[in-house]
C-alpha cells in the first residue's frame, strides 16, 4: 500500500507551534507517512514583529523554511494545522492561507480528506478550544474529514482536549511541551495517518 501522504502547515509568532509540529512530524514519519512540514508565510508589519524579542528571533531563525503552497493541501490525504490562539480563533496568517485555497475548494481537491489541528495558547483553556473549533468551520466547507482524537485512548484524558492538540506557553510564554502533551501529539499523528491510510484507494 502507498505511504499516506500528511501535511502539516502551521503559523508560529515565538516558537511553540512550531515544535508541535516538529514533534507531529517526527511521530508522523515514525508512523510510516511522507510528511511535508510547512510554514505559512509571516504577513505581520516589520515593527511588530521587532517589538518582541521571541518573534523576532523565531522569525529570523525560520524565515527560510519552506512556505506552504495550495499543492501541499491538494497532495496530502491527511493535513494537520496548527495556529496560536488568537483571542480564541485562528491566526490571520493560518487563516490567510486557507483563505488562498479558493480555486482548490472550487474543484473540489479539498474534499475527502482527512484534517485535524492543534493549537497553543499563554493560559489555561485561554481559547484553545474555540480556536480548534473555528479552525474546522473552513474544513466542513472543504467537505473534508475532520478526525478529532476525541477519548480514543487512554492518554487522551491525561490532556483533556478532545478537539485537537494543545499547549499552555505560560506567563513568560515559554513553558517546554510536558510528556503528556508528546503523547497527544504522537497519538494525533498516528491516528489521523491510520484513518487516513483506510481511505486510500488502494486499501
Ligand atoms: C494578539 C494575540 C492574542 C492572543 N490571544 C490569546 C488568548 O486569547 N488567550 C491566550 O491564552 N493566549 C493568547 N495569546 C498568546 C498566544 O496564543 C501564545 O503566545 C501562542 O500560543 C504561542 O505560540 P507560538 O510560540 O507558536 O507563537 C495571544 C497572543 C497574541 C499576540
Amino acid at each position: 500500500m502507498a505511504d499516506v501522504k500528511l501535511a502539516i502547515i502551521y503559523y508560529s509568532s515565538t516558537g511553540t507551534i512550531h515544535g508541535m509540529a516538529q514533534r507531529l512530524q517526527e511521530a508522523g514519519e515514525k508512523a510510516g507517512a511522507d510528511v511535508r512540514l510547512r510554514q505559512v508565510p509571516e504577513l505581520a508589519p516589520a515593527e511588530a514583529i521587532a517589538s518582541n524579542a521571541a518573534w523576532s528571533k523565531h522569525f529570523d531563525r525560520t524565515k527560510d523554511e519552506p512556505k506552504a503552497t495550495a499543492d501541499d493541501v491538494v497532495w496530502a490525504d491527511a493535513v494537520l494545522f496548527g495556529t496560536p490562539t488568537r483571542y480564541g480563533n485562528v491566526t490571520s496568517q493560518l487563516k490567510q492561507f486557507l483563505d488562498t485555497l479558493g480555486p482548490q475548494w472550487a474543484q473540489g481537491q479539498l474534499a475527502d480528506k482527512v484534517y485535524a489541528g492543534f493549537t497553543a495558547s499563554m493560559t489555561a483553556h485561554g481559547g484553545q478550544e474555540s480556536t480548534l473549533l473555528a479552525l474546522y468551520n473552513t474544513i466542513y466547507h472543504f467537505g473534508g474529514i475532520v478526525v478529532a482524537p476525541g477519548y480514543t485512548d487512554p492518554l487522551k484524558f491525561a490532556d483533556g482536549n478532545p478537539y485537537g492538540v494543545s499547549h499552555v506557553t505560560g506567563p513568560a510564554n515559554d513553558a517546554p511541551l510536558t510528556p503528556v502533551e508528546d503523547a497527544a501529539l504522537t497519538h494525533l499523528a498516528q491516528r489521523v495517518v491510520t484513518i487516513a491510510g483506510r481511505l486510500l484507494p488502494s486499501h
